[in-house]
């Protein structure tokens, strides 16, 4: 009876040890966060990386150039951005169209970044 008792609590301990080295912990997933309100957007720093992963493979001679040599300029000279209605910007337009399509859209927080940008005045900073 005894020799059961000490079993039981080998057995008992045993599988409280199983369960708590089974445990796991959950990574959070942060979603990519946008600057805080106050912080401005930084073409080098949040847009240029956007243009490069998803835009400069086929904006390189075609307008508006998005390569990171080119695309300030070809965005201010050519007019694909509007600071007065910074919304009607094509280049605004055109990524919330959904263009290109496939793995080289940009997300809706790219999106927004590149809004934001705009509307803060679209610096080259
Ligand atoms: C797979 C190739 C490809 C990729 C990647 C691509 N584009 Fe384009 N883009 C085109 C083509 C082709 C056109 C012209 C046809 C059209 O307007 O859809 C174009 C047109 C545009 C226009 C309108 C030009 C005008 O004068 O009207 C803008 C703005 C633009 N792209 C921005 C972007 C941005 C920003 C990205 C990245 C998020 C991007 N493109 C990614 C191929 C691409």
């Amino acid at each position: 009876m005894k020799k059961n008792k000490i079993k039981y609590i080998l057995i008992s301990l045993f599988s409280m040890f199983l369960f708590v080295s089974c445990e796991y912990t959950t990574i959070e997933l942060t979603p990519p966060e946008l600057p805080s309100e106050d912080q401005e957007i930084s073409f080098a720093q949040y847009i240029q990386p956007i243009f490069a992963s998803k835009c400069a493979t086929c904006h390189i001679t075609r307008k508006p150039i998005l390569t990171s040599a080119g695309a300030y300029n070809s965005l201010i000279n050519d007019g694909y951005v509007n600071t007065t209605t910074p919304a009607s910007s094509t280049l605004y337009t055109k990524v919330l169209s959904g263009h290109p399509g496939g793995s080289q859209t940009s997300t809706a927080t790219e999106n927004a970044l590149i809004l934001r940008w705009i509307t803060e005045g679209a610096k080259n900073n």
